[in-house]
């Protein structure tokens, strides 16, 4: 019997072949090839795919198929129609890797995915189109499923709200940064809206998607969950993994005076947290300050307050997948919630 760990692992990374395979057909690049090179150019760079593997898996466990066995662009829904949940899942990705160009221009980040930031690689005019084209392109995805008419708006529907909460977590974030306390409460609000909703529409649209209307509130609710996890190891990973193991700058939260729940336990518990790090860039912060910092935010008890806050919504944002018919691919969804606040970059 493999173990849990290394079947999600395997699942993981068949899916972000596939998912990679199809980006090429969904994001040709055409005129003007400066645009549509520099808004591949993250998405060809890597990524985990971890959101839109969550697509192909909800579909999986709602159709109860054998997981990989069935063509993803011609996905049986309840109706017995053909859903093409790959443009989806390519959809979901389009996204998440808008939200990243304009996340390292606002967060003022060089490196991402291994690479240098779009901003970077090319400059901030082509950055901010790259990001508005990925950001419109991901709606055509959407909208070319061949899901009931009702069932595409719907999804269309959830995707544009995500969207929009997205920019909402975004702007909550960057007010937070002049913010002298944040309570756990706002953390996790905003959180939910910068990062976990786009988990929940990626574990939900598929339900909406194929007609399975009585799983998608518990998809979604697992989604947010797993989610705002998942954002909680992003802050920890930030203090803890090298730059080339992360593909993107270590310490950059500290840098940018960003509100964690690591940094806002910490304040509680007195620590100064405005004057762990007194560098004001990324590139002029050294190893030994983050890793100072780290040593006070241990010593605070930080680190373990937010690993257990982040293993207690992953048991939480499991329990919604009992409404699943019990099968392979809602056993992976189970390992890959697991994953997310286990995982190493
Ligand atoms: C990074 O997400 C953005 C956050 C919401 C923290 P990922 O860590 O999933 O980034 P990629 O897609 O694998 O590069
Ligand atoms: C990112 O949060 C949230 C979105 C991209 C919407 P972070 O700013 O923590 O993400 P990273 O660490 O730069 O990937
Ligand atoms: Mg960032
Ligand atoms: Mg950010
Ligand atoms: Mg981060």
């Amino acid at each position: 019997m493999v173990q849990r760990g290394q079947r999600v692992e395997e699942a993981i990374l068949a899916r972000r072949e596939r998912v990679n395979d199809a980006i090429p057909d969904d994001l040709p690049v055409v005129e003007p090839e400066r645009l549509y090179e520099a808004s591949r150019y993250l998405l060809d760079a890597g990524g985990k795919r971890l959101r839109p593997t969550m697509v192909l898996l909800a579909a999986e466990a709602l159709a109860d198929v054998e997981p990989l066995s069935v063509d993803y662009r011609a996905f049986p829904a309840l109706s017995g129609d053909d859903v093409d949940v790959m443009s989806a899942a390519v959809s979901v990705e389009m996204i998440q890797s808008f939200t990243l160009i304009h996340d390292d221009i606002m967060d003022d980040d060089d490196l991402r995915r291994g690479v240098p930031a779009v901003h970077r690689e090319y400059d901030l005019e082509t950055a901010i189109l790259a990001g508005d084209t990925l950001y419109s392109k991901a709606f055509e995805s959407m909208l070319e499923t061949g899901a009931e008419p009702d069932r595409s708006v719907q999804a269309v529907s959830k995707l544009a709200s995500t969207c929009t909460k997205i920019c909402e977590g975004q702007a909550f974030d960057i007010d937070f940064e002049s913010r002298d306390a944040v309570t756990p409460d706002e953390y996790l609000e905003m959180v939910e809206l910068k990062t976990a909703v786009l988990y929940a529409a990626s574990a939900a649209i598929p339900a909406e998607l194929l007609g399975a209307d009585e799983e998608i509130d518990a998809l979604y609710g697992y989604g947010l969950d797993v989610g705002r996890a998942f954002q909680i190891q992003d802050d920890l990973l930030d203090l803890t993994t090298p730059s080339e193991k992360l593909g993107k700058q270590r310490g950059s939260d500290l840098v940018e005076d960003k509100q964690t729940l690591i940094t806002l336990h910490a304040r509680e518990q007195g620590v100064d947290v405005d004057s762990l790090v007194d560098t004001d860039s990324v590139e002029a912060v050294t190893e030994a300050e983050i890793d100072e910092a780290v040593e006070r935010l241990e010593e605070a008890g930080s680190i373990d307050y937010a690993r257990e806050t982040a293993h207690e919504l992953i048991a939480s944002g499991k329990e919604n997948l009992q409404i699943l018919p019990d099968n392979e691919a809602r056993d992976l969804l189970e390992g890959i919630a697991d994953y997310l606040v286990e995982r190493e970059y």
